[in-house]
């Protein structure tokens, strides 16, 4: 199966919003319904200075397009011209800035690790913040992640690129390979955001990825 990746604009967020969160709940293995209460947040984000976002889109499968799933993540016109197409996997994010939750958390995460405050404003003043990147299980393993997150950051003005994801042990999950795998450092580690239980960690590193992009992949199974 042929992939490509797209620009997702804002404008047809009608048209890729509810695909990306079917993505976002399948890979996160998170309840069905969590969709709903992401959906106005993720619209919030799409209006952030220096939002972006990529979708990795390919050829729905005959045999399945009957499936729920598959049905859930179909995309139309003007994202998918034939509309014979659906979504397998997301990345967006935008400029961090110090109005926004995320950067309140992780810098008064760095304060209370004891971290000097111009060690924390050097952190968090210029950067570009990875906020969802999600393949479809059924995608996986085949580079798509990679190539949707070198994409996504090409061309950023910003210094570095941050982001958090949760702690796993040994680090033995596809997400912590792939930031490994590019270069990502720990910033801060086993935080709690408010009203989250989980430990996450900060990841980042400088910008821009100057290594040659990978060849495309061409095949999602
Ligand atoms: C994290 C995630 C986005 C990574 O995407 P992915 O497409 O699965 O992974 P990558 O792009 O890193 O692909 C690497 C794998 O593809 C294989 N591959 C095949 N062709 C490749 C190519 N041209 N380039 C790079 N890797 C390639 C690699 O061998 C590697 O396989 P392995 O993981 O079995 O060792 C995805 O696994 C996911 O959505 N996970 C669940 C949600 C999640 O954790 N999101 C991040 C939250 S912070």
């Amino acid at each position: 199966m042929t992939v490509r990746l797209a620009r997702l604009e804002q404008r047809d967020c009608a048209v890729w919003l509810g695909p990306a969160l079917e993505i976002y709940v399948t890979a996160m293995n998170y309840p069905r319904g969590t969709e709903m209460h992401r959906a106005g947040l993720w619209r919030e984000h799409i209006a952030r200075p220096g939002w972006n976002a990529y979708g990795a889109i390919a050829h729905a499968p005959p045999a399945e397009s009957t499936s729920m799933d598959l049905a859930r993540r179909r995309l139309r016109h003007p994202v998918s011209p034939a509309q014979d197409e659906v979504l397998v996997g997301i990345a967006y994010g935008y400029r961090g800035a110090r109005d926004q939750w995320w950067n309140q958390q992780l810098r008064a995460g760095l304060r209370t690790s004891g971290r000097d405050p111009r060690v924390v404003d050097a952190i968090t003043d210029d950067y570009f913040e990875l906020t969802e990147l999600h393949v479809h299980p059924t995608a996986q393993g085949n580079g798509i992640g990679q190539w949707l997150l070198r994409q996504l950051l090409a061309d950023r003005p910003e210094r570095q690129v941050l982001l958090s994801t949760p702690e796993i042990p040994a680090e033995q999950n596809r997400a912590w390979s792939l930031y490994r795998r590019l270069g990502f450092a720990d910033v801060l580690r086993n935080f709690t955001f408010t009203g989250d239980p989980r430990r996450f960690a900060f990841l980042g590193r400088q910008l821009p990825l100057i290594e040659p992009a990978p060849a495309p992949p061409d095949a999602t199974r």
